[in-house]
């Protein structure tokens, strides 16, 4: 669970190149692409441009090298000829392997102007992800993380998906903790200073609950009310936390 430098300097590396992917793809989300393109894209730019594994590629049989997921799409939403619209929103999830090691970043977009409910969920989840990420420090819980995720979200009466969480990472794509996004204070394990891991909250206008498409990946709201979520991989340092995945001109 805690890496070493040489490790952490990996992690840097794969976390900064995951980073790009978004920040390249940026510019191509817009209205009369497919989701399919979208990933070719990516995947090219990926393997060609990064030098890099995308890691999703064959997980568990997932048959593509992102997850894109639109509106009430929860996560693990998967490329297709589906073509993006005005008014969609879009959660690309990008993970890359480099030198063994993985970096895993999420981010929303909008696809043309959004609806005002639109906007206001995802900014809010973004804002979630920033108050989880300030939350991270050695002697910090998980459930501190969670929990201040979940009374930000609920306090303005959004909910919190339970089903699907953060995690350790490194050298495998999902290890221990798990990270969830709700919970409480003080609960959980320790975080610990070399310890790596992502959070990425789901956060939904209406019901907290998810189903899967018959796909067995897709993951959606059962009321289909908007989903949104951001993801960062962060390193726990002495002082607090690094975030691996950052890009440029953000501030968290
Ligand atoms: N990137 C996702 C995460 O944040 C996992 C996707 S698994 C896949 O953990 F197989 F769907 F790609
Ligand atoms: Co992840
Ligand atoms: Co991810």
């Amino acid at each position: 669970m805690i890496k070493n430098s040489k490790e952490i300097e990996k992690m840097r590396l794969a976390g900064t190149l995951a980073s790009k992917v978004l920040v390249m793809i940026e510019e191509h989300v817009k209205p009369g692409v497919t989701t399919q393109q979208l990933n070719d894209i990516c995947h090219e730019y990926i393997v060609n441009e990064l030098d890099c594994v995308p890691a999703p590629l064959n997980y568990r049989g997932f048959p593509k090298s992102i997850c894109t997921s639109i509106n009430h799409q929860v996560c693990h939403g998967i490329p297709n000829e589906r073509i993006l619209k005005k008014k969609d929103i879009v959660n690309i999830d990008v993970t890359v392997i480099k030198d063994g090691y993985h970096g895993d970043t999420s981010r929303m977009f909008f696809v043309g102007k959004p609806s005002i409910q639109a906007k206001r969920l995802v900014d809010l989840t973004y804002e979630a992800l920033k108050i989880g990420i300030n939350t991270v420090k050695p002697g910090a819980t998980v459930g501190d993380i969670g929990n201040n995720i979940q009374e930000f979200a609920e306090k303005n009466h959004f909910s919190v998906v339970r089903e699907y969480c953060g995690h350790g990472i490194g050298k495998d794509f999902h290890e221990e903790p798990q990270i969830l996004h709700y919970g409480n204070k003080g609960e959980g394990i320790e975080l610990k200073e070399g310890m790596t891991f992502t959070i990425e909250p789901m956060i939904n206008f209406g019901k907290r609950e998810v189903k899967l498409l018959p796909d067995n990946w897709t993951v959606v709201t059962k009321d289909h009310s908007l989903s949104a979520q951001w993801e960062h991989t962060i390193l726990v340092t002495k002082e607090g936390y690094e975030v691996l995945t950052i890009r440029p001109g953000e501030y968290i």
